[in-house]
């Protein structure tokens, strides 16, 4: 568990390992309140190479525009970076303008192929992001 300073006071940020559906999430909470901000969820698999699928990014509507999804977003990619993934992937709604923007504005590339709309990232030139985040110890937590 970190704490770390956002734009409405003190949050805390939980990282958690789901055994069962082989999920790694970071979870942000309201230290006023307790209250869940949001939550990244994603998976990181072997296909020729490392990769990484961005499975799920929330934030709660009362905390959106906030900061708190970048702050989710820097948290996941230097997790894979550690991980030495070279590609994220993942896929939003095509009606979603919000995401497209959020994906746009942290260097996603979007693509389309049928119906679906895709994001995607190489990691290969990308250093750890320089943030105050200490995302070394992905110590379990418990988060209830
Ligand atoms: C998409 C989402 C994760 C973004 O998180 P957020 O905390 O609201 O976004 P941030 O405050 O960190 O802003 C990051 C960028 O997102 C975009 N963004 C944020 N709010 C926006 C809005 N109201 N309209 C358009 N773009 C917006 C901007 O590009 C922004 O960058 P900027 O602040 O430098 O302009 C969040 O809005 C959300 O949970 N939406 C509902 C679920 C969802 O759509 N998930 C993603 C698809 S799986």
């Amino acid at each position: 568990m970190q704490i770390i300073n956002s734009k409405i006071g003190k949050v805390k940020i939980y990282y958690n390992y789901n055994n069962e559906y082989d999920y790694h999430e970071f979870i942000i909470k309201d230290l006023n309140n307790d209250n869940v901000i949001g939550f990244i969820n994603f998976k990181i698999y072997n296909q020729f190479i490392l990769k990484a699928w961005l499975n799920n990014i929330q934030i709660k509507n009362e905390y959106q525009s906030l900061g708190f999804g970048n702050i989710l977003l820097r948290l996941f990619e230097n997790f894979c970076i550690k991980y030495r993934c070279y590609l994220i992937e993942g896929k939003y709604f095509p009606t979603n303008n919000k995401a497209k923007n959020f994906y746009i504005k942290n260097g996603y590339e979007i693509y389309k192929d049928g119906y679906e709309t895709y994001i995607s990232k190489s990691l290969v030139k990308i250093e750890k992001h320089k943030i105050n985040l200490n995302t070394n110890n992905y110590e379990k937590n418990n988060i209830n």
